[in-house]
This record gives structure tokens, C-alpha cells and sequence, in this order.
């Protein structure tokens, strides 16, 4: 498994890292079944996967508490991130979105990320998260200016309780406001090679400013790894219903994206889902994306971790991308 560095912390990582959303197990994936996830993070780790990112909000709670689980005894193995900012246990902030009847709100606040730091320690079994990441950014129906939230980062990394601090689901503005007022290491955005607009707004400027992309989703939610025909049947949670390709009238293209990369498989001796976390890894300047790919069970696991191990030529990512570009729903 290829290595890399997250922004100028020093915080050393496996290529391909683990995402534990689906392991919250809310309407978001369905139901997840606990001692199977923690097996999974278990073989990860033994894999060589050495990144795992959970979030407050996956399962309100559940994926840290699971997290935590897992880690008892094994916190040093691993380099952890969570994240902070959206809230399901206060009233106040900007609205996200309803799921299962709570409402999910956006807040950046200093005085509420030093309640919620203390809640993820606790739920994590930990004295310490490696990477601390705000999940979304202020609404302009409750701004909360990104020099407060950050000032506040900076000060839990003095006293020790973070070791770097990322950000998610960024404007452009939004990353010159964090890179101004603190040490920025990592950013986390939706990026697959289907998802590409991301990329193209933050990789020299990532590059430039000694930040890590990290990408989320990179199979799209599972739509990238080969595993669907025209008749598999799919567990459409909330996560799914929001990507476009599994819509009825868009799955053929991506069987059929999927079938023509088929020979490329054949020619590194991998697995589609390798291909894909390859092409991804190669984007940018080729060495400062990260990918972080959702599991929940040890098969996914002992699969995705064989894409940090794939290194293409620089014509077959070309050729995927063009493979795609063509692509509409
Ligand atoms: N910052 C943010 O706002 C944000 C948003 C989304 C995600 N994330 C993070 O990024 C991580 C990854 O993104 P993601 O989970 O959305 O999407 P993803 O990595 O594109 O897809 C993950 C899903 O694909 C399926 N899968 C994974 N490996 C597979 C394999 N080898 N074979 C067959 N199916 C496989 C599993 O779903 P099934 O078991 O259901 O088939 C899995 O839950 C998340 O877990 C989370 O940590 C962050």
C-alpha cells in the first residue's frame, strides 16, 4: 500500500482510507450489523489501512460509538478523523436537512464545537483525533465566521486534543478564509472520476497551499465497483437516492462504462473497483489526492485495499476520463 502525508502535519497515511458513514447505519445505508463492522475496521488495519474517518452525524452517534469500540485497546494503529459542525442535540444553527423525523443543523460555533469535541472524545474511547474536520460550512441563515471556527480549531490543536484540522464541502472562499486564519491540512469533498467538477476548482490550489484533497464517494457510492447489472437489485437509502446513476434510465450507461474498462482490469490483473481508486489516486498532481472509500463488511475491505497497490499509465487514466467525458443523464 503507497503511503502519503496529510498537508505539512506529519500525519503519515495508507493511500486508500476506510469510511465508516454506511457503518452508522441509519436510513442513510440501512442497518449495519456491529460486530461485522468492527471486524471489518479490525482487517483494515491488518490490510495495511491505516486512515479511518468517521462523523458525529453518521447514525447520530452510532459510527463513533462503533469507532470506539474498535479502537479499544488498538487507538495507536490507526490515524482518526471525525468531524464537527452539524448537530442533531441543540436547536440553533443553519438547516441542513430532516432525516428520520430530526432535524440536522449546521453549527460552527466556538462555544458549541468545545461541547461537541468533548461528545466525540467520549464516543471515540479517546484522548486525542488525529484529524478534526468541519463537515459543512455556515448557512447564511446563521453565519458563524470561518476565523472563529478556525481560531477555535488552532487553540484544541495547541492544547493537543486535534493533531491537524480539515475542512468538507468547501467554496473557494470558504478555503482562502481557512487557509488564512489557521493550518489547513486536509480538505474532504465529493470527487469520483463521474464527480469531477471538484477537483478541477481545488487541485493546484491544494497543491499550492500544502493541502491534501481528500476525496469522499470515489466509487459513488458503490455504482463504480462492477458489482451492478441491469437487474441487481439496489438498496436505495437516502445515501443512493441522491446519485443520479442509479436512476432506472442511468444504470445501463455505467454497466456499459463499466464492461469497456473491463480489458484494463484484465491488464493490471485487478478488480474494477481497484481500476477506479487508481484512476482516482492519479488525479491532480498525481500524489496529493487521497481516497477514502466507504466498507462495512471484510470483503469490501480486502478488495478496496488492493487499489493503493494499482499505479496506471498515464494513457489509461487518460483514456477513462475520456470514457466519461461524453457521459450525461
Ligand atoms: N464530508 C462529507 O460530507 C462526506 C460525505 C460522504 C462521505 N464521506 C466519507 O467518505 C467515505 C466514503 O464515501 P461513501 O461511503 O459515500 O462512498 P463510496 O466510498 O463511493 O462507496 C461506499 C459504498 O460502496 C459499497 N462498496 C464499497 N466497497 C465495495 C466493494 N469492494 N465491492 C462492492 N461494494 C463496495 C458499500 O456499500 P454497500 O455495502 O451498501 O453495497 C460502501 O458502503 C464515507 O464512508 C465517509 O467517511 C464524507
Amino acid at each position: 500500500m503507497k503511503q502519503m502525508k496529510i498537508g505539512k502535519s506529519g500525519i503519515e497515511v495508507s493511500a486508500v482510507g476506510i469510511g465508516a458513514w454506511a457503518i452508522g447505519g441509519d436510513s442513510n445505508w440501512g442497518p449495519s450489523d456491529e460486530a461485522e463492522s468492527i471486524r471489518t475496521i479490525h482487517k483494515a488495519r491488518e490490510l495495511g489501512i491505516t486512515l479511518l474517518d468517521t462523523a458525529p452525524a453518521y447514525g447520530l452517534g452510532h459510527s463513533e460509538e462503533v469507532v470506539g469500540k474498535a479502537l479499544e485497546g488498538r487507538r495507536k494503529d490507526y490515524i482518526l478523523s471525525t468531524k464537527c459542525g452539524l448537530r442533531w442535540d441543540i436547536k440553533e444553527g443553519g438547516f441542513q436537512m430532516e432525516r428520520d423525523g430530526i432535524r440536522l443543523l449546521r453549527n460552527t460555533k466556538p462555544e458549541r464545537l468545545a461541547e461537541e469535541v468533548e461528545l466525540s472524545l467520549k464516543r471515540l474511547k479517546t484522548d486525542y483525533i488525529d484529524i478534526y474536520i468541519v463537515h459543512w460550512q455556515s448557512l447564511p441563515e446563521f453565519p458563524v465566521p470561518i476565523s472563529d471556527t478556525m481560531g477555535f480549531l488552532m487553540k484544541l490543536k495547541k492544547e493537543g486534543k486535534i493533531r491537524a484540522i480539515g475542512a468538507s464541502n468547501l467554496s473557494v472562499e470558504n478555503f482562502q478564509e481557512y487557509i488564512k486564519y489557521g493550518d489547513l491540512d486536509l480538505m474532504q469533498e465529493k470527487y469520483s472520476i463521474l464527480d469531477q467538477a471538484k477537483g478541477r476548482n481545488f487541485f493546484d490550489l491544494c497543491d499550492k497551499n500544502g493541502v491534501t484533497f481528500q476525496c469522499y464517494s470515489p466509487l459513488e457510492r458503490g455504482i463504480l465497483t462492477g458489482k451492478y447489472t441491469l437487474d441487481t437489485p439496489v438498496n436505495m437509502g437516502l445515501a443512493r437516492k441522491g446519485i443520479k446513476w442509479f436512476q432506472k434510465e442511468n444504470l445501463p450507461k455505467i454497466v456499459e462504462l463499466t464492461e469497456k474498462w473491463k480489458p484494463l482490469c484484465g491488464k493490471y490483473k485487478c478488480t474494477m473497483t481497484h481500476l477506479v481508486i487508481a484512476w482516482t489516486a492519479a488525479q491532480g498532481n498525481g500524489k496529493n489526492v487521497h481516497v477514502l472509500v466507504g466498507a462495512r463488511t471484510i470483503p469490501q475491505v480486502e478488495e478496496n485495499v488492493g487499489g493503493g497497490s494499482v499505479t496506471l499509465e498515464a494513457a489509461d487514466v487518460a483514456s477513462m476520463s475520456a470514457d466519461v467525458k461524453g457521459l450525461s443523464t
